[in-house]
């Protein structure tokens, strides 16, 4: 590749907001491409720190607090150990996992605010801002909703909105609500600190628009370019705000207020390289400020604008800090076809995930970086994990090394045999092999994961059709020697996947070299095929994948299910109560457990049916809106409830002596009030 060279390389991935546990769409998203990114990098003995942390400001921690009654400290603390440990165990190998509450982060937010406020950075401005009066507060960010100007959707946040990705104002929203008191909000005059974007366009044009139009993802590039080149230019953003929680301003002026998390939340990034610089004892400053460190942000695409915009504004003002080579969003993972969703509990959550499917984080690895939302958004299905699982990792990987290893066994007694001479196809097919690596390099290094990904399996599907093809197990009853020099290209072959398929399936790649009884290997290793040194002892075969079976994947698909019925049920509208009434009012209404004893359809009405009932006092005829709920033959002979003293009414030339009760669930749909056990005809209610 003609691309600079870099000297050493910084790595980020977005910190996640410490608000909830983590699900496959964080994975997905920003994190498990990072780790494959740097797993290879250091694979080939580059210079990398890989830093991540706990996202703690922010309206999205205060909102959570507020909601489960417990202080955003102890939210925080929460979620902080238990991101933290998802991503431990599913191989995310973050040199540095930091916080933005740590002391450390709070020193250098606040003193590189400072320092851009020194510089005249800002612009000082009193201006109104909405404010919730029963609330007593300020609503920034998601502490509004209303409907974006420009996309119309109808739940944009006060900063962004999460459907057309334009970032906005509170007051750029149409019909703004309180999300504290659903009340809206009234305007009032607050002071803040405003960096002027617009003054960047130019800079940010050529950096982004012509330096790197060639190197950025399309959707990268789409979104900067609408920002870029929208009619009314980039807007002032207030780097401050009204809130108790977050990292306080520091000016003496600036009392009550803090700096706006997605101020300070990018600099977590330089927090964190301190801290983990710190505790290796190097230093921390050439990772942000040599020209030959290539810094990379890993993000999902609503993070766009902060990392590609408002971030590289701040850093090219403070002078000596580099910017992003690079910043690879993705899109949005889907799950069943619909958005994935905290609140709706819509999600695969990775500690559950751990507990159904335990030992399989590269399953899931693997299945999320196939099917990776790189150019689009992509949807995540059971029926495709488990076809990935094993049609691919079962069936290609799994079958070729357990083959290799197992034969090995049979019938060399679990010593590499011998090479011989070697034929015209094996020769072909470690030329092949030659070329993997740098072929799986080519696409890591352009961020094209999913692809790196499929020429990775296509490199075990060559060591399962030289299998195939050479079929050892027949070949050892006439020609043992050629047998052994099958089986020792084979194991070259499993040692090489090994180097390869680690950035992507780190477990397993330690599970094959541990079998092969190999020693640590780097990336300049692999395309060689005398990896194996002949006489050496291999491990017996240990099991890399197994099959998951239709149960285990219809009980997730039925979790699933029994969320969207309880979504459904919880989001009915309750009907609110109606006024108190006393006893006396109650007592006057007549209920009864009737008999209907016939059914029919009325003529030129859709709603109606015509029931005759026994009401014990007598039949009745009562007419009942419910035809299109009910068939006349379902209900002939069922015990239902009736009001039997309501005035009758005509209705279509017949009068109607009566009303079923009925209850309407979530859906609208009636419910007839059977008794739990046959009754007396006439039996009242009370
Ligand atoms: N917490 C943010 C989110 O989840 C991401 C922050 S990225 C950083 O969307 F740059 F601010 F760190
Ligand atoms: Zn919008």
């Amino acid at each position: 590749m003609s691309e600079k060279s870099f000297k050493r390389y910084t790595v980020t991935s977005a910190l996640p907001y410490a608000n909830g546990p983590l699900h496959i769409g964080h994975l997905a998203g920003c994190y498990i491409p990072s780790d494959i990114y740097v797993r290879y990098l250091r694979s080939r003995e580059r210079d990398v720190a890989y830093v991540c942390g706990s996202d703690e400001h922010g309206v999205a921690i205060t909102i959570k607090a507020k909601n489960e009654g417990i202080t955003p400290q102890a939210v925080v603390d929460r979620y902080h150990e238990l991101m933290k440990d998802s991503f431990k165990t599913f191989g995310i190998s973050f040199d540095h996992y930091s916080r933005t509450s740590a002391p450390i982060h709070h020193e250098t937010a606040a003193g590189l605010f400072k320092e851009l406020y020194d510089k005249g950075e800002f612009i000082e401005q009193v201006t109104e801002q909405y404010y919730d009066k029963e609330a007593g507060q300020f609503l920034a960010d998601r502490y509004i909703e209303g409907t974006c100007p420009k996309c119309g959707y109808e739940h944009a946040y006060g900063d962004q909105c999460e459907k057309c990705g334009s970032s906005l104002s509170p007051t750029d929203l149409i019909n703004p609500k309180s999300k504290l008191s659903g009340n809206s909000p009234v305007l009032k005059e607050t002071k803040h600190w405003f960096m002027d974007l617009g003054r960047y366009t130019a800079f940010l044009k050529k950096w982004i628009l012509e330096d790197h139009k060639d190197d950025w993802k399309n959707n990268v590039l789409g979104q900067c370019r609408s920002w870029l080149e929208a009619g009314d230019g980039l807007q002032p953003r207030s780097m401050t705000r009204d809130m108790d929680w977050g990292i306080p301003v520091p000016l003496p002026e600036a009392e009550g207020k803090v700096l706006y998390v997605w101020f300070d939340a990018p600099i977590g990034y330089i927090s964190s390289t301190k801290e983990w610089a710190q505790e290796k004892g190097i230093d921390w400053e050439p990772y942000w400020k040599d020209k030959d460190t290539k810094l990379v942000h890993f993000i999902g695409k609503d993070n766009i604008v902060f990392h590609c915009i408002t971030f590289p504004a701040i850093l090219k003002n403070l002078g000596d800090f580099i910017l992003p080579e690079n910043v690879p969003a993705n899109e949005f993972l889907n799950l069943e076809g619909d958005k994935i969703s905290t609140s709706r509990n819509w999600a695969v959550w990775l500690h559950e995930y751990l507990e159904e499917f335990p030992g399989k984080q590269d399953v899931l690895r693997y299945v999320l970086t196939a099917n990776a939302p790189e150019t689009k958004d992509n949807d995540f299905t059971w029926k495709d994990f488990q076809t990935r699982n094993n049609s691919e990792l079962v069936a290609i990987y799994g079958n070729f090394v357990n083959r290799a290893v197992v034969l090995t066994h049979k019938f060399f007694e679990g010593k590499v045999p011998e090479r011989g001479i070697l034929s015209p196809y094996d020769l072909e097919v470690l030329e092949e092999m030659a070329d993997f690596p740098e072929k799986i390099a080519q696409s890591l290094e352009r961020f094209r994961f999913r692809e790196a990904l499929g020429i990775m399996m296509d490199f075990a599907r060559l060591g399962n059709k030289y299998l195939a093809d050479t079929e050892p197990w027949k070949v050892i009853k006439t020609n043992p020697d050629r047998t052994a020099t099958i089986l020792n290209l084979a194991l070259n072959i499993a040692a090489n996947l090994s180097i390869v398929s680690a950035p992507f399936l780190p477990f397993t790649a330690i599970k094959l070299k541990e079998t092969l009884g190999l020693g640590p290997l780097l990336w300049k290793d692999a395309g060689k095929d005398q990896l194996l040194i002949t006489g050496s002892e291999i491990a017996s075969a240990t099991l890399l994948f197994d099959k998951i079976e239709d149960e285990a994947v219809e009980i997730q698909v039925n979790k699933l299910l029994a969320s969207k019925k309880q979504n459904e049920l919880s989001n009915a509208q309750i009907a609110p109560m109606k006024d108190i009434i006393t006893y006396d009012d109650f007592a006057k209404l007549d209920m009864r457990i009737v008999t209907i004893l016939e059914a029919e359809k009325m003529k030129k009405s859709k709603k109606l049916l015509k029931l005759t009932v026994d009401t014990g006092l007598g039949n009745r005829t009562v007419l009942s809106g419910i035809a299109e709920h009910f068939s006349p033959e379902e209900l002939i002979g069922k015990q239902v409830t009736m009001l039997v003293n309501l005035a009758p009414r005509k209705m279509m030339g017949i009068d109607s002596e009566g009303m079923i009760l009925m209850a309407e669930d979530a859906a609208g749909k009636l419910k007839l009030l059977h008794p739990h056990e046959p009754s007396n005809q006439g039996s009242t209610i009370s």
